[in-house]
């Protein structure tokens, strides 16, 4: 796909879904928080869902964890310009209480149409929900994080949420390691080389097909005709 394409069908699936009620927590949010960065990243980002911040910006990490991760990011000398960052979940739960299954369970093939649209070559999850949800598995977040698996033609990387470490430092200097590692995939990937020099693991869990999503074509009632088109909401989002 063309570098515009993606982040005009990124903004038109935006506009498509961004009305969406298909769950209570419609009812609650201020903004729908579809999730912001460079249609054309190699790295997407996939933490849990909105929290305070991010729920009265309409934008994704925004808070204290948005602080760390941007942090994190400097680290291995990217910026959010260079990556897409986006939610398991759309919408903030009340007091940033867990997400419910079934919740993520409706949610989820939206972030699975992201996926498609982007692209990526490599997927950060962030915490337990999206890896579990991405890596289709039960197992612990503790077990998984600094691993490197492949599914579907994507590496997968799971690492801690940064919400962890805002409490506990020792949690910092572990995911720094674990963005380091990410830097090091990106580095093998880009020089062309295989996957030799690092463990990959294959066909981890059940695969989703994610890049073959059946996603969605009941969503046309949400459509807001009026705004469509209207580049500049895209750009306040953060799309580019
Ligand atoms: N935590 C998340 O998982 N996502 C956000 O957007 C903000 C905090």
């Amino acid at each position: 796909m063309e570098t515009e394409d993606k982040r005009e069908k990124l903004k038109q699936y935006y506009f498509l879904i961004k009305g969406c009620s298909k769950c209570n927590l419609a009812q609650t949010r201020t903004n729908f928080v579809f999730g912001s960065g460079n249609a054309n990243s190699k790295i997407l980002f996939v933490g849990e869902a909105p929290g305070k911040n991010e729920d009265l910006q309409g934008k994704p990490f925004v808070g204290p964890a948005g602080k760390l991760l941007d942090e994190l990011l400097s680290i291995i000398n990217l910026t959010r310009n260079e990556v897409f960052i986006a939610n398991v979940l759309k919408c903030r739960p009340p007091q940033n209480r867990d997400p419910k299954l079934e919740e993520i369970d409706v949610c989820k093939n939206y972030l699975f149409k992201q996926i498609e649209i982007i692209n990526p070559i490599i997927i950060c999850t962030l915490g337990k929900y999206s890896t579990q949800l991405l890596l289709n598995t039960d197992e612990g977040i503790t077990g998984l994080r600094g691993r490197v698996f492949k599914i579907d033609g994507r590496y997968i990387l799971p690492i801690n949420h940064p919400a962890a470490a805002l409490y506990t430092p020792s949690r910092f200097e572990i995911l720094k390691l674990d963005f380091k590692r990410i830097s090091k995939v990106i580095k093998i990937i880009e020089s062309g080389c295989d996957d030799a020099s690092i463990t990959v693991e294959y066909d981890y869990g059940f695969q989703k097909n994610i890049s073959k999503s059946n996603v969605i074509n009941d969503d046309n009632k949400n459509i807001n005709k009026n705004d469509k088109n209207d580049d500049s909401s895209a750009t306040q989002l953060g799309l580019f």
